[in-house]
């Protein structure tokens, strides 16, 4: 029996609860406990915030980056670095600050007085898993160099590009951008990032869950001592994605997925609707969606749950429809309900 699927990243869209179609075989079921493990692994730190684990997951899958947005104290931080503990792969973590520089990212070359010679020194760019903390609180010279790193997947500072390393994931978490003293990420380069979770304030029940780990004595400095432990690496990460690609997907429903995206280009609430980029962003994460849930094909209903985290930040609210306080989750919402569903 195949555990049952985590809870899918999103908060409106209905949760698909598979009946696998046929018995996956036992290699593909080890695969998915391994990440069933990371997920319990982020858990003994992290309460609840299901649908964010999820879509991190669903991002080492894909190989995409990923934007966290959630007002202060809402765990972001903790999120990612527990799932860093949770990965054996290569991680480094930068607090984006006011004063920090592109080479502060991507490296520089330095001057080695004895050998009277330059030499690259790689920045914290050069890992598996980046951490980027607070992205919006840096002016755009420094996130440019990031989103332009992502973007390549490579760096090149002397005009010699230096290939990142495989696989390469940047996790980037901000504050919600009406904030004071920040820099809003550029609209345009937006759809670097594969998903934008948002993290919502905690349920009562598991804020009170968080208080009673902090009243036993849990550190969220000491992550060892919650006893997080590496449980996946990259190769594992590697045969995981060889399975989400022999997903299959019909032609019906390629054609939802684009039809979502079409339809949200037509919506009077959007001065810009989502590219064909995004509708191939769409695929990619419904597909390791449906593998995930233990499906060897992906449904309509996949489509709409990772709508949400998948298409948000792709779209543009024109201004008279944000004072009307319509949001994108609202459009997406109206777009799901109105675009027909196959079969
Ligand atoms: N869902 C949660 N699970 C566990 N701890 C939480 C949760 N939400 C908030 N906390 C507590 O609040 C602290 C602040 O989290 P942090 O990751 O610094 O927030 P952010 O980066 O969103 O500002 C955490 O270290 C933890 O003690
Ligand atoms: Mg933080």
């Amino acid at each position: 029996m195949p555990a049952p699927a985590p809870a899918p990243p999103v908060g409106a869209a209905p949760a698909p609860f598979p009946a696998p179609a046929h018995q996956p075989s036992a290699p593909s079921h080890e695969l998915r406990a391994a990440l069933a493990g990371v997920r319990s692994e982020v858990a003994k730190a992290v309460v609840g915030q299901d649908a964010a684990v999820s879509g991190l997951v669903i991002a080492l899958l894909c190989r995409g980056h990923v934007l966290l947005e959630g007002v202060p104290g809402v765990a972001k931080t903790l999120l990612v670095r527990s799932l860093s503990a949770a990965l054996d792969l290569g991680t480094k973590r930068v607090q984006f600050t006011p004063d920090l520089m592109p080479g502060d990212i991507t490296g520089s070359l330095v001057y080695d007085a004895r050998t009277a010679e330059f030499s690259f020194r790689e920045g914290p760019v050069f890992t598996n898993l980046l951490l980027a903390d607070e992205i919006n609180r840096t002016p755009p010279k420094t996130q440019a160099s990031l989103l332009e790193a992502m973007e390549e997947r490579q760096v090149s500072v002397d005009g010699t590009p230096r290939p990142l390393p495989d696989p390469f994931l940047v996790i980037a978490t901000q504050n919600p951008v009406e904030y004071e003293g920040t820099y809003p990420l550029p609209e345009a380069q937006l759809d670097r990032f594969l998903l934008k979770l948002t993290l919502p304030l905690p349920e009562r029940d598991d804020e009170v869950e968080v208080l009673a780990r902090h009243a036993a004595g849990f550190d969220p400095r000491d992550l060892a001592a919650a006893g997080i432990r590496p449980v996946a690496d990259a190769a594992l990460l590697a045969r995981a994605r060889a399975e989400v690609a022999q997903v299959q997907v019909s032609r019906e429903v390629l054609g939802y997925a684009v039809d979502v995206c079409r339809a949200t280009r037509r919506s009077p609430s959007l001065s810009l609707g989502v590219s064909p980029r995004g509708a191939t962003a769409l695929l990619a994460t419904s597909r390791a969606w449906a593998w995930l849930s233990g499906r060897g094909y992906v449904t309509p209903d996949d489509v709409k749950a990772l709508a949400h985290p998948t298409l948000r930040h792709r779209v543009q609210l024109r201004p008279e429809a944000e004072l009307e306080g319509v949001n994108a989750e609202v459009v997406l919402d109206t777009v799901l309900g109105s675009v027909p569903v196959p079969r």
